[in-house]
């Protein structure tokens, strides 16, 4: 079969795919006070849905799957569809990203059931600054959540992601890099992006990682670069003591859109070629409507010939995605 590629020459080979887009956390920079609009339960792809259009993926050559939301562990029976993706010929990286509340909980079931790597969001390890982030007081749940994680050795590397505001990360950053150092978890910060309900985003809320990077440095002296996949998110970096990684994800400051090789489906079951794209693809209705594998393929195709080449979040006139972070899933 050929591979996916895009108008661009890119290849596409990891499909992020949310399974719910309701959340336990109410993230300043992701979600408002009140919660959104929930998608209703039949608008939401089934399991098996979800399971087929992996497997199609995975026939196109897109090996790398990462499960969202929403809070991908507050969709039910979440360790089922891993368990059906970890079966699924051509998957050979199977991931989740959480908030990490009810990982105390599902880390055992879900490394059971065949998961292997796992992201956790963690903005601050203070108690009062946590709850101002994420409107939610449940710094020692995400706490235990990681702990948990880290007694199964199957989940390899363990990561965690802090969104960084301007004015409000600068002071978390040393006990974030210092937990990077003390514990086995990459530490990686992630430049916030104009993708908030609010639509509070201004570019003077961005704190990059080249002005993170410079408060750590500060405080435990230079970082060294590794080397990291074209693809990669992220620039990892290690400290000069050769203890604990950090890592970078500057999409405003540094945008990684010529080497991406993602594309998205919506707990609603539309494809999405980029986080910022305007328009997206009905794979619920083409689904539902009896499509055969074939006619999937093409929809897909015809899909990624349209992929975006890059955002426009540095350029005058800018306009937001179709959806928030939430609606369309990290
Ligand atoms: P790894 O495969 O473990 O490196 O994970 P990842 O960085 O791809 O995924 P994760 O869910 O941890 O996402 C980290 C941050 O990167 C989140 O804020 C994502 O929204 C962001 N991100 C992931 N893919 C893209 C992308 O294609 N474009 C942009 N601009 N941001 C992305
Ligand atoms: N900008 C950057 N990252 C965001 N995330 C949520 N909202 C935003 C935003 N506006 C992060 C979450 C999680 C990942 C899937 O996306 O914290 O780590
Ligand atoms: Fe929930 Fe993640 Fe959004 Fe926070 S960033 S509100 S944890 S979906």
């Amino acid at each position: 079969m050929d591979p996916l590629r895009d108008s661009w020459g890119r290849e596409i080979k990891s499909v992020r795919v949310s399974v719910t887009d309701k959340c336990n956390f109410r993230c300043t920079y992701c979600m408002p006070a009140e919660g959104l609009q929930w998608l209703g339960r039949e608008e939401i792809l089934t399991f098996e849905e979800i399971a087929r259009l992996v497997g199609v993926l995975a026939r196109l050559g897109v090996d790398e799957v990462r499960l969202t939301g929403g809070e991908p562990l507050v969709r039910r029976d979440l360790p089922l569809l891993v368990e059906m993706l970890a079966q699924t010929e051509g998957v050979r990286d199977l991931s989740l990203t959480t908030n990490g509340i009810l990982l105390d909980r599902l880390a055992g079931p879900l490394v059971s059931a065949g998961l292997r790597r796992i992201n956790v969001s963690l903005d601050s390890l203070n108690h009062v600054r946590f709850a101002e982030i994420t409107r939610r007081d449940a710094l020692d749940a995400v706490l235990r959540g990681l702990e948990e994680a880290e007694r199964h050795p199957e989940l390899n590397p363990i990561k965690v992601n802090c969104v960084a505001v301007k004015g409000f990360t600068e002071t978390e950053v040393p006990a974030l890099a210092d937990l990077a150092r003390r514990k086995p978890y990459v530490v990686r910060f992630i430049e916030f992006m104009p993708l908030d309900a609010d639509e509070a985003w201004r570019e003077d809320d961005v704190l990059t990682g080249a002005e993170i990077r410079a408060i750590v440095e500060e405080c435990y002296g230079p970082l060294l670069e590794l080397p990291a996949k074209a693809s990669s998110t992220a620039r990892r970096f290690r400290f000069a003591d050769g203890v604990g990684e950090l890592g970078f994800v500057n999409p405003v400051s540094e945008p990684f859109c010529s080497n991406c090789d993602r594309i998205r489906v919506t707990a609603d079951g539309q494809l999405r070629t980029c986080l910022f794209s305007r328009r997206e693809w009905d794979l619920k209705a083409a689904l539902r409507g009896g499509a055969s594998d074939d006619e999937l393929i093409r929809l897909i195709r015809f899909a990624v010939q349209h992929k975006e080449l890059k955002h426009r979040i540095n350029d005058p006139g800018f306009v937001r995605a179709s959806r928030s972070m939430s609606q369309i899933g990290g």
